[in-house]
């Protein structure tokens, strides 16, 4: 199992563009191959999870020619996809499977995927359900709540779905099925989640209707092809973020960073926090906004973070503790019970890791509360298999007084394989 340690360090310097969004690629790989001709991606992300989705469109028959992070998409229309010749693997992604179920439903043909231990374990029938509503046949373990799932899609009938939990993948896989229904689909979340599925297919031409909470879409649109320099992952330079805010001295800027306001949460959080972080230099492509973020290193104060905020920074609440466990005073974390379904149980490791750093952590049922301290000790710690719990272990050592080892760093390829590599040309 790799290991990773890292030592106290005194600031972060310089200028960094951060590699493509995740949840971005996933959807132009997915969107470019329905789409009627080629879309040319740049800045695309190179980690794990976007290569599955890459690997389950090609075994679908569309042809992808990868060139470092430039992409090219032959798309075939709306229904131009083959039956693949194996069961699907995801690995560790999530947005693969669950989006794809959605898009896999409105196939006439028969598809199966699966995943990794992880993946195995994480919750489907938030999927399968809207999906057999609409008319799939899918079976899986524990009624189709887990994968392996088998589905036999077909002509799907739109719903009006109301989501029990805020969930941009839920959203988005019935939205790609209701591109496949006969009719108007209509989807209502609890608060808002990320919408790039509803910006991107808009972008592309499909009728989208968006009225506060509720999100309509007309099936059997044209889509057109689109180029698209994907914004920088706000969730991976989160990290970034946060150590510059954490070691004294420091002055980031990260360039070309997505600024979608259904994802900059963990900027808000950090502001409101006392961090001092400035966003220029706006800009918009395929109805994206990217900007330049500005971030030095500032004193922090604890503060409550919970309701509508916590779909807009579900990815970044790991690195977020690890701030609050520098700030002065406690911070309380709540409605955050998702993050218990995640890659791993989030709450849980990350409450067990920042208690080997020394911290006052307690742990809720639906989020934690940590009272911050000026130094954390030196700690072992576990990712749990989990990208974004190694990473912000990683900020959380490069401040603590000792050594610090995290375990199990392997995961950090699925989506931000760059990670130590970009940290290390901004330490100094
Ligand atoms: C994602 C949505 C979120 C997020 C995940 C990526 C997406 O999951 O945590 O990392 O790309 O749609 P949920 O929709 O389950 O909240």
């Amino acid at each position: 199992m790799k290991s990773i340690t890292v030592h106290k360090k005194k600031c972060l310097k310089g200028e960094f563009y951060p590699p493509g969004d995740k949840s971005i690629s996933h959807r132009t790989i997915m969107l470019g191959s329905i789409a009627d001709g080629k879309t040319h991606l740049t800045n695309f992300c190179s980690g794990e999870d976007t290569l599955r989705t890459v690997q389950a469109f090609q075994s679908l028959g569309i042809k992808i020619e990868r060139n470092g992070t430039e992409h090219t998409v032959w798309g075939k229309g709306l229904n131009g996809l083959q039956e693949p010749q194996n069961i699907i693997d995801a690995g560790n992604s999530g947005t693969t499977v669950r989006l794809i179920t959605g898009l896999l439903s409105g196939q006439n043909f028969f598809s199966a995927i699966t995943g990794d231990a992880s993946l195995r374990s994480r919750p489907m029938k938030r999927i399968t359900d809207p999906m057999r509503a609409m008319g799939a046949k899918i079976d899986g373990r524990g009624d189709g709540n887990f994968v392996p799932l088998s589905i036999r899609g077909g002509a799907l009938s739109p719903i009006q779905y109301q989501l029990p939990v805020a969930s941009a993948q839920v959203k988005s896989a019935i939205l790609l099925g209701g591109l496949y229904a006969d009719g108007i689909t209509e989807i209502t979340e609890p608060v808002p989640s990320r919408d790039h599925t509803e910006r991107m297919l808009s972008s592309m031409g499909a009728t989208i209707e968006r009225e506060k909470t509720t999100v309509r879409i007309k099936g059997s649109p044209h889509l057109k092809p689109f180029s698209f320099r994907i914004p920088g992952d706000i969730s991976s330079a989160a990290f970034l973020i946060v150590g510059a805010i954490l070691l004294p001295g420091s002055h980031i800027v990260i360039r070309k960073v997505g600024v979608n306001l259904l994802r900059t949460g963990i900027l808000e959080i950090l502001k409101q926090m006392g961090a001092n972080i400035e966003v220029i230099n706006p800009e918009e492509e395929c109805g994206e906004l990217t900007a330049d973020v500005v971030v030095k290193s500032s004193s922090l104060k604890g503060v409550n973070i919970t309701g509508d905020i916590i779909p807009r920074t579900i990815d970044e609440i790991p690195v977020v503790a690890v701030a609050a466990a520098h700030a002065e005073g406690t911070t309380i974390i709540r409605n955050a019970k998702e993050l218990r379904v995640k890659e791993t149980d989030r709450i849980a490791a990350v409450v067990k890791g920042l208690k080997k750093f020394g911290v006052k952590v307690e742990e809720l049922s639906d989020g934690m509360a940590i009272t911050g301290q000026k130094e954390l000790k030196g700690a072992s710690v576990f990712s749990y298999g989990d990208h974004r719990i190694a990473m912000a272990f990683i900020i959380a050592g490069l401040t603590a007084s000792e050594e610090t080892t995290v375990v199990d760093t392997e995961p950090i390829e699925t989506s931000f394989p760059q990670f130590m590599e970009s940290l290390d040309s901004l330490l100094e």
